[in-house]
């Protein structure tokens, strides 16, 4: 009987467990605290801080089926997935951990009997080989002696190219974190496969697969590439459960086993095709698993760290349903088989069953549409094509606006006998790399102008006003000794009240003063290195460096600043919890005047949200809970739970702020003391910025209520316009539109019956040249709408002819000119328009058959019309 996969994770768990080893769940996918990672990549990363030393142990054993990422970062599998039989973006990894108890003997011992006993997974000894670090002698007598593997089964891996430490024997996490040799276990399928050994040539073929991976954790890798020993040697191992459940179901691919052709065969129905062994299949479901798994931990696609890779997943996998023909929206629709097919139970990820559905649904439309607009480009692209090769320009245009990888420009080229220009889509890639890199460096050259090395302390979070020393001054980027009357600069102090604009708050206005009066205004403060400089002019005497100076902040607008501060913590606080825990903050700015916080979130809020999140952040408010802060050791901090920006680097202390328990999150910036100061939080307006992330402005205190007063006024404005109240504004505007539409249906019709009694009345009005119907005629007071109304009867009646047909209606001209299709060759309507708008001051266009124009110059319409009569007879006469 082969195991299910189900079957196989349990019975490895069941193994180790014999063996005293602690069963541990699956962490998230997004690893908690560690940003040297992108990804869970690996079962031991939930205990690096154990093998670091950092963290206490509280089992020396254990043994997990771990949830791993394996599409960004050091460990990227993505381009792999699909084409080959063993990669996957996501998977899962059994493994064993020793945290300073068993090391070499008993890992590998475990590692063996399991494989092979026959109470267990009972594999063929001779089936398997086995690799060792070049240098790891140890090792290599313990397969050798102890578990009498044959000596041409051991295979001693080197470094790439003798580089220390990089070879595929030696284990790293990241570039930084614990390390060290190991030995892999390859499962031989067999000479019907392409392939050979490891450390041969061919090793990459499908017929040697590796399928355990023995790590001795020895070193803790520095960024410099050093190697600081750990407190104690300690083992981590990891088998991915696919590849060994492919061996014990005896299939070559991990694409044949049950979860997957369960999965596969679940695609092919949903998106209408029975080519089940098209390798977009496998792409489709290796990728549901990975993005279904990713946002039930949290991430939406996004254009940064995580969220960019889910978006990628997600988009390729919707190209791939589209080269087999997808119709609709689908990839949304195999979560529903992937929690039966997987039987996942996971309280987590079931709960979040509808929203993972609805984030997936939500890329794929956005990604359906950028690969219409993508496709009616390449249309229009390939219709102008003068030989058969796109250019690649235009290719690169596909793949950096609208996502089409290359592959798919060139399958839908193919099908038209069309090239793409690979070098020309080279080189526009390339240009690219360089217009990157010359935005960035033109930043730091910016940057670099104002140089200052002194440093100074922050003193506002308890002071307004302090008295203090001049340490620099720096005039038009040049560092001087004095400043004087009408000069602007950057003037620092030793001590500074002034807030220099970071962590989304701006910068701090105010005033200094020396003891003769010389004044300086500060208009900004801004952080140069360790130096906080206040920018300004000065308006009275003279400054210079040594000189003593008294700063005042300006209170009114710091105290603004402060409370649309507060509020944006309030608001992230309330976002969280009325739209979900994936809300993290994605740049915010804050000044005097009102507070905006950009956000991850896949959707517009709904006007409910909106309140929701307002009536929360004002509850908070009336509350008057006290905002307090602490400066405590980063650890603490993240322990507290405190929020911190993803990709922010911290010092070992930081502040944290406090407010109530709604919110906690490490800051630098100044606040409100108490909730209630805030007095009324207002919600401006909320919109997307960028696709995943929505941007809210918001006004907190008198602002806030100014605005809410002007709103009221402009309310009581427009009520009074309509004769109505704040209380029935509504109906009656209403009922006003209403009116205004009947007005405009009867108007139609009187405009219709006008149009109909003009029409029988010009009839007798043609005029017959060479045997063609002509009408030259002016009107008054006619619409233009209504003129085209009559020109479509007068055509109706005639069925072949040319009609000019003017009207004045409040002192301007229409000209509408219509000839019947027989006649375009010799007549054009375009051409007497081009003719008669200069005559009366207008402007005009349309084509051969209908054309219009609009002038000023009403006295000149009776002498246009004659000209063109005469016009059309001098041109008509020749027609044979
Ligand atoms: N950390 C090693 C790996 O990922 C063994 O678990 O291969």
């Amino acid at each position: 009987m082969k195991p299910s996969t189900a079957e196989v994770r349990q019975m490895f768990l069941n193994f180790f467990q014999n063996k005293g080893h602690q069963v541990v769940s699956s962490s998230s996918l997004i690893p908690k605290n560690d940003s040297t990672i992108l990804f869970t990549n690996a079962g031991m990363n939930q205990f690096k801080d154990i093998f670091l030393g950092k963290e206490k142990q509280i089992y020396s054993r254990v043994t997990s089926s771990q949830r791993c990422i394996r599409a960004g970062g050091k460990h990227n599998d993505l381009t792999k997935v699909g084409f080959t039989t063993r990669h996957h973006t996501f998977f899962e990894m059994l493994g064993n951990f020793s945290f300073g108890d068993y090391f070499k003997h008993e890992a590998i011992a475990f590692a063996w009997e399991l494989l092979t006993s026959r109470h267990w997974f009972n594999l063929p000894k001779e089936k398997l080989w086995v690799t060792v670090y070049q240098t790891d002698n140890e090792t290599f007598d313990i397969w050798k002696k102890e578990i009498g593997v044959q000596p041409t089964q051991i295979i001693r891996i080197g470094d790439h190219q003798g580089k220390p430490y990089s070879s595929d024997n030696f284990w790293t996490m990241g570039k930084t974190g614990p390390c060290g040799p190991s030995s892999e276990i390859f499962f031989d399928h067999g000479p019907n496969l392409f392939g050979s050994p490891p450390g041969t040539l061919n090793e990459d073929g499908d017929r040697y697969v590796e399928i355990w991976n023995i790590v001795f954790m020895q070193f803790n890798r520095q960024l410099n590439g050093t190697m600081i020993p750990l407190p104690y040697p300690s083992v981590d191992t990891g088998m991915g459960l696919e590849r060994i459940t492919a061996v014990l179901q005896n299939v070559h691919s991990n694409y044949k086993i049950d979860v997957f052709t369960k999965l596969i065969q679940s695609a092919a129905e949903i998106i209408g095709t029975k080519d089940l062994n098209n390798k977009s299949l496998h792409v489709i479901a290796d990728h549901i698993r990975s993005c279904a798994f990713l946002i039930s931990d949290g991430v939406i696609p996004s254009n940064d760290n995580q969220s960019y890779v889910l978006r990628r997943l997600i988009r390729r996998a919707v190209h791939h349903g589209k080269m087999l023909g997808a119709k609709e929206t689908f990839f949304f629709k195999l979560v529903d088989p992937l929690i039966s097919i997987m039987d996942i139970n996971d309280n987590n990820f079931n709960q979040k069953k509808k929203k993972i559905e609805k984030v997936l649904r939500t890329e794929e439309e956005q990604c359906t549409k950028n690969i219409e607009r993508g496709v009616s480009l390449l249309n229009t692209e390939l219709a102008l094509l003068s030989d058969n090769t796109l250019r690649g320009d235009i290719v690169f245009r596909l793949y950096d606006t609208f996502g089409f990888p290359l592959e798919w420009t060139e399958n839908i080229c193919k099908q038209r006998n069309v090239k793409i220009d690979k070098i020309g889509f080279e080189y526009s890639m390339k240009q690219q790399r360089q217009r990157a890199r010359n935005a960035s460096n033109f930043h730091s050259k910016n940057k670099s102008v104002i140089y200052i090395t002194q440093s100074s302390v922050f003193k506002g979070y308890e002071y307004l006003q302090l008295q203090t020393v001049i340490t620099s001054i720096n005039v038009d980027g040049e560092s001087v000794k004095t400043i004087s009357h009408g000069k602007h600069g950057i003037i620092v102090l030793e001590t500074t009240p002034c807030y220099a604009e970071s962590g989304g708050q701006i910068g701090d206005s105010g005033n200094l003063y020396d003891t003769n009066n010389s004044h300086f205004i500060i208009h900004d403060t801004q952080r140069y290195a360790q130096a906080i400089g206040h920018t300004g002019q000065i308006i009275t005497g003279e400054l210079h460096i040594g000189d003593t100076v008294i700063v005042k902040v300006n209170k009114q607008r710091r105290e603004r600043i402060c409370l649309n501060h507060s509020g944006t913590h309030l608001l992230q606080a309330a976002l969280r919890q009325v739209l979900g825990q994936h809300v993290e903050q994605k740049g915010s700015y804050i000044n005097d005047c009102f507070l905006r916080f950009d956000f991850s979130h896949y959707q517009a809020m709904t006007l409910e949200e909106i309140y929701e999140v307002e009536e929360i952040i004002n509850s908070n408010i009336r509350l008057n809970a006290l905002i307090e802060t602490h400066v405590m050791k980063l650890e603490t901090a993240k322990e507290s739970g405190a929020i911190a920006l993803f990709n922010e680097t911290y010092s070992d202390y930081v502040r944290v702020l406090k407010i109530n328990d709604c919110s906690i999150e490490l800051c630098g910036g100044t606040h409100a003391k108490r909730t209630g100061d805030i007095g009324l939080f207002h919600l401006l307006s909320e919109s997307s910025i960028a696709a995943g992330v929505r941007r809210i402005e918001a006004v907190t205190g008198d602002k806030a209520l100014s605005i809410l007063q002007k709103e009221n006024k402009q309310l009581l404005n427009i009520a009074h316009l309509f004769k109505a109240n704040r209380h029935n504004i509504y109906e009656k505007i209403h009922t006003f539109i209403q009116y205004t539409h009947n007005l405009e249906e009867k108007i139609n019709k009187i405009e219709n019956q006008k149009a109909i009694q003009e029409s029988s009345l010009l009839v007798k009005n043609f005029i017959i040249i060479k045997d063609i119907k002509i009408l030259v005629h002016a009107l008054n007071n006619i619409e233009p709408k209504t003129l085209h109304i009559i020109i479509k009867k007068l055509k109706n009646h005639i069925g072949s002819g040319i009609i000019v047909l003017a009207s004045i209606l409040d002192g301007k001209v229409s000209i509408i000119t219509n000839v019947t299709s027989n006649l375009t060759d010799y007549i054009k309507a375009c051409d007497i328009i081009t003719i008669l708008a200069p005559k009366i001051d207008g402007k005009g266009g349309g084509n051969a058959h209908i054309a219009q124009a609009g002038g000023l110059n009403a006295s000149a319409l009776p002498e246009a019309l004659i000209y063109i009569k005469e016009w059309l007879s001098e041109n008509l006469k020749n027609i044979t």
